[in-house]
């Protein structure tokens, strides 16, 4: 099973797939978290080319390729030997970030980002996507006041993000049997209840 998590920044992914896996292994399940960009050692080199905020000059195809390469790896060299030996495996992020954020985002043409993405993940779809859903401004607020890394990725004008909020919705809509959207403006304990809702569903069904 290979459960992916997504939103835009502030949506709070990175904190609550610590206590999901906790909760997961508590109930008898083999999990392994990771996270997008990084990962693996190569993965998280390109990961620190792509988020210093000195790279301005970055053009969006070259931001575009680094995050494939970065992907192949950890696909390569964890995701599928871990699925491989019957692992749950759950991504802070997955290839739905790059149609949203490189995609609907920078406005590339969604089927060669598309293209490029099959090629990076040799074609290994999530079995289950959550998208973690909130307002951008509210969300760009909780990124700021919560003193986690400010890369250059939060770095963009308001419009870019309301681009990619957009961009998932409609990812949502065309492939409703992959996507779970959860309201992250609830109240945080909310939010966990409800993906640990959402995730024993889907182990159970
Ligand atoms: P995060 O670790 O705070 O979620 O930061 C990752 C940033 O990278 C976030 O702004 C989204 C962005 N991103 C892309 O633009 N494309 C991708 O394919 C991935 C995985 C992340």
């Amino acid at each position: 099973m290979f459960i992916t998590l997504e939103g835009p920044e502030g949506s709070g992914k990175t904190s609550h797939i610590p206590l999901l896996v906790e909760f997961l292994r508590g109930e008898g399940y083999a999990v392994f978290s990771t996270r997008e960009p990084g990962g693996t050692s190569i993965s998280e080199q390109i990961r620190d080319i792509l988020h210093d905020l000195k790279n301005t000059e970055m053009h969006p195809r070259t931001e575009t390729l680094l995050y494939q390469a970065a992907r192949a790896q950890i696909v390569e060299q964890v995701i599928q030997p871990r699925l491989a030996a019957g692992e749950i495996v759950i991504s802070d992020r997955y290839y739905d970030s790059t149609i949203a954020y490189q995609g609907y985002g920078h406005q590339q043409d969604l089927e060669q980002v598309r293209g490029l993405v099959r090629y990076a993940t040799g074609g290994l779809t999530p079995d289950l996507t959550i998208l973690l859903d909130l307002d951008v401004e509210v969300g760009l607020r909780r990124k700021k006041q919560n003193q986690s890394e400010w890369n250059r990725m939060d770095d963009h004008e308001v419009k870019f993000y309301e681009r990619v909020r957009a961009g998932y919705l409609e990812m949502v809509k065309a492939e409703p049997q992959r996507w779970v959207v959860v309201n992250s403006e609830q109240k945080w304990d909310d939010v966990q209840a409800e993906l640990k809702k959402v995730i024993l569903e889907k182990l159970t069904r």
